[in-house]
């Protein structure tokens, strides 16, 4: 028996055993939106089992599902039919109340483009999460959003804020965010989307070596390069998963897999690379000795040759400089649904209508916490969005809203 081998047979015997190791699990998961007299069948019956320590991918084009799913595996949002367990319980038996708790203690979130508050530092950012659990001392809070962000690489920009930063930063800062209280799971939602395809590699890589260090993500993306640093990819399509692949050392330079799985936007340079940090990551020399020829790869004139087993195996270089042009501008934005959580935000705005009402001088940690309280909404979302529209007339001194009284009607 290979070692390959070895390492399936275990793989697949702790995934059927029910065990704490199971994160989250979705049991015949579907959700339908209503829009108007027309129901849209999102997910169509998702069955899947997410443990500790994975970094599962979840790959599909726009449209298909994946926002949907990874907004009620995070709990913000209920299926419409089917189950969803996380460590054990149903949470669609929880109250909102300790559904909130469980998205603040259990879950971290990387949504599609940062939600980084911008009057904040980066600092402050990362401690937004560690204000809601009211555990941590001041001194302990900064100690702790510092060093998160000492271990996503930014520990020199503390003081910036979203706009001083690049987008891998913002990215990076989220990041640390996500992980400020200990979450069981971080769910990134197209956590590449708009970056560029070398900042994406960073923070990718970043993504891996935080999972090696224990930590578990969930990735939806629409690109086919972000599952080499996965450990299991599963293709959605039109709200089902069609498809799963456990991504093992060194998988990903067999003779096959370069021609399918590395991506032809890259330019040679890049995939060489990328297959070597793939490598590297996955199992380091011992990876490296199972692929024996990982440094056969040659180039020469147009072509990509690799000697495996005795055998020449050649791809053509064609069209890779056009793509790597094409890839190195801005990744096409997916297009929000029309009404996606637009009725979310809606209530989000009245409630800070509402609490800002009643206090007309809110500190921004209390302003979130009961937020936070009230909705399933993604909190830093929601007061960016509500900061940047103007929907309540008001300012920020310093950290305190300041309702303006007079300009209500
Ligand atoms: N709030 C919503 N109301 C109605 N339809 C929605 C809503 N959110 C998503 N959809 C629809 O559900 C399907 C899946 O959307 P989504 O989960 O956002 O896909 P993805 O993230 O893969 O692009 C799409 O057809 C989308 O238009
Ligand atoms: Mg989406």
């Amino acid at each position: 028996m290979t070692e390959s081998d070895a390492s399936d047979i275990s793989y697949i015997k702790a995934a059927k055993a029910v065990d704490k190791d199971v994160i989250l699990e979705c049991i015949n998961v579907h959700k339908t939106y209503l829009l108007g007299a027309n129901a849209v069948a999102a997910l169509r019956g998702i069955d899947l089992v997410i443990k500790k320590q994975e970094f599962l991918t979840i790959m599909g084009p726009s449209g298909c599902g994946k926002t949907t799913l990874l907004n009620l595996l995070g709990g913000l949002d209920y299926p419409t039919r089917g189950k969803i367990m996380l460590e054990g319980k149903d949470m669609g038996k929880f109250s909102d109340n300790m559904l909130a708790d469980l998205r603040r203690d259990r879950i971290g979130y990387v949504f599609q483009f940062y939600n980084l508050l911008p009057l904040m530092s980066a600092l402050e950012n990362v401690m937004i999460p560690l204000h809601f659990q009211g555990v941590l001392s001041q001194k302990q809070k900064v100690d702790r959003a510092m060093s998160l962000l000492a271990m996503v690489g930014l520990a020199d920009r503390a003081k910036h804020t979203p706009s001083e930063l690049s987008g891998g930063e913002q990215q990076r800062v989220a990041i640390a965010r996500s992980l400020a209280n200990n979450p069981a799971i971080v769910l990134l939602d197209e956590p590449t989307g708009d970056l560029d395809s070398k900042t994406s590699r960073e923070i990718l890589e970043l993504i891996r070596e935080l999972n090696l260090k224990g930590a578990t993500f969930v990735a939806s993306t629409h690109d086919k390069r972000v599952p080499l640093f996965a450990k299991r990819n599963l293709d959605i399509l039109d709200g089902r998963l069609v498809h799963e692949k456990i991504i093992e050392a060194g998988e990903v330079v067999s003779e096959r897999d370069i021609k399918q799985n590395v991506d032809q936007d890259l330019d040679l340079d890049e995939q060489i690379k990328l297959i070597k940090a793939h490598v590297k990551a996955r199992g380091g020399i011992a990876a490296l000795k199972k692929i024996k020829s990982i440094d056969d790869i040659k180039v020469e004139g147009d072509t990509v040759i690799r000697k495996s087993s005795g055998k020449e195996v050649s791809m053509m270089q064609h069209d890779l400089e056009t793509s790597s042009k094409k890839i190195a501008g801005p990744v096409p934005v997916e297009a929000k649904a029309a009404g996606d959580s637009q009725k979310d935000l809606d209530a989000a705005y009245t409630e800070i209508e509402n609490i800002t009402r009643v206090y007309r001088k809110i500190t921004l940690d209390k302003l979130q916490k009961k937020l936070g309280i009230a909705l399933k909404t993604p909190l830093a979302d929601v007061i960016v969005q509500a900061i940047k529209k103007k929907v309540f007339n008001g300012y920020f001194d310093g950290d305190v809203f300041v309702r303006e009284m007079g300009a209500e009607q």
